[in-house]
This record gives C-alpha cells, structure tokens and sequence, in this order.
C-alpha cells in the first residue's frame, strides 16, 4: 500500500488513552503511527486495531531477536493483526530474518514489511566490544545491513547519519527508516546525532520516525504540516 507521506509518529505512551487521544489529533493520510515496546507491554494488541480502526499504518516496533521458529510466529502474529511494518534484530542471524521474511509473506496482500535493526545507537565502540563486536559501530552496522538485504528483508531502521553510506551500499529499493529526527530549532531532547527531516531525506531515509517534536507540541497537526511543509 503506498502512503503519500514519510512520517512516522512515535506513540510513546503509558497507557492506550494517551495513546489514541494523540493519534485523533494526526491525519491518517498524513502520517503513519509507531507502536514500541512500552505501549504494547502496557496495552496489548488491542491498540493496534484501534489505531487501525482510526485508518492509521501502523509500525509495530517490537525488534523481535529470538529463534527463527519464535520469530517467525511473532511475525505471523502481528501480520494477522494487520501492521503495515514490524522489525527484527539483524543480530540474530540470517536464518531468523529469512523466517521473519518468510512469516510476513505468508500473509500474502497484506504482508507487512519487514525491517530490521542493525547496531542500537546507544552502543559506542567500548560497549560493542564488552559484547565481543571487536569492529567499530559503522563497520557493524554495514555488515548486518547487508546481512538484512541478503535475507531478503525489506530495509533497516538506521540513524539518519548513516543514510547515505547505507543508501549508496544497498542500491535504491531498500527501505531505510530513520529516527533521531529534529526539525531545524526544536529540542534534542536526550537524541544526541540529529537530522533535520529535509538532511534526512536528502540523505535517502524513506521514512522519518519523529515523537516528542509532534506530540509534545502543542498543535501535533500543525507540527505535522510545518515538518511536511520544510520536505516540499
Ligand atoms: O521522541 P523522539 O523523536 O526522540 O522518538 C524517537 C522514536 O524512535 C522513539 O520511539 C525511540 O524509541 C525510537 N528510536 C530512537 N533511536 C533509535 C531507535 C529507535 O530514537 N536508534
């Protein structure tokens, strides 16, 4: 299903009340919704309908990293449910993407793509060693997106900054989803390595996964319409 807008609106919330009080303030055709792991453990599935009810895509952000026969449940699980995306760990290796790849199109028309997380972001290159990564984040995160598009997984989750390298690496059909997104002045909030959403896309992120700059302004849908404003 094709969507004529890149944003992604992290819904990082306590409780589905919070939750979908936001998400009545956006416009399903003007943004997709991001679901993670505090909103779902708190909620259940029951929010995905919800928000599907209301006429979002939603981007079930739970980063699955198990055995390939667990994941690729989980994965069937949430096709049925109707998610438009849901990621895995690469770092669970080329079997468990390829069965996550293998669940998602189980589901045939409605299959959700399936992206995957190459290195979390807040390891630096002393934590990646303390777990045995003797290479450096960059080189990591190069080698399990290859890995990913090897397995035959629709993009990567990266950071903005690694965009163009990853672009240029992958060729121009793999999906690249990008959070750490800022508009020019607004807060970093604890993100540390920003990109305004016009450097991003420059860059070739696909997809921008924004939060608190949206739901903690005090107009989300006009926050919504200066960020797609500055992409025109
Ligand atoms: O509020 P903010 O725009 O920082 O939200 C970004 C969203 O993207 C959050 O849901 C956060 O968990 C997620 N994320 C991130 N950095 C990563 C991976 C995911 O900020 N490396």
């Amino acid at each position: 299903m094709s969507h004529p807008s890149p944003l992604i609106i992290a819904l990082d919330y306590p409780d589905a009340d919070a939750a979908l009080a936001m998400a009545r303030r956006l416009d399903p055709a003007r943004v997709r919704v991001k679901v993670g792991k505090e909103l779902f453990t708190a909620t259940g599935p029951a929010v995905l309908d919800e928000l599907h009810e209301l006429g979002f895509e939603v981007f079930l952000d739970l980063k699955f990293h198990d055995i390939p026969n667990t994941v690729a449940a989980a994965v069937r699980a949430a096709a049925a449910r109707g998610v438009w995306m849901v990621n895995v760990h690469a770092g669970g290796g080329l079997r468990m993407m390829e069965a996550a790849r293998d669940a998602a199109a189980g589901a045939g028309s409605s299959r959700p793509m399936v992206t995957a997380v190459t290195v979390l972001t807040h390891l630096g290159a002393d934590e990646l060693h303390e777990v045995g990564v003797a290479d450096s984040p960059g080189v990591q995160v190069h080698r399990l997106a290859r890995l990913a598009q090897r397995a035959g997984l629709d993009g990567v989750v990266c950071s903005a900054r690694e965009a163009e390298a990853l672009r240029a690496e992958l060729g121009p059909d793999f999906r690249l989803v990008a959070p750490g997104i800022r508009p020019a002045g607004s807060s970093e909030d604890d993100q540390s390595r920003v990109q305004t959403p016009g450097a991003a896309r420059a860059a070739g992120v696909d997809d921008l996964v924004i939060g608190r700059p949206v739901t903690q302004a005090e107009d989300p849908a006009a926050a919504v319409d200066a960020i797609l404003g500055e992409l025109n």
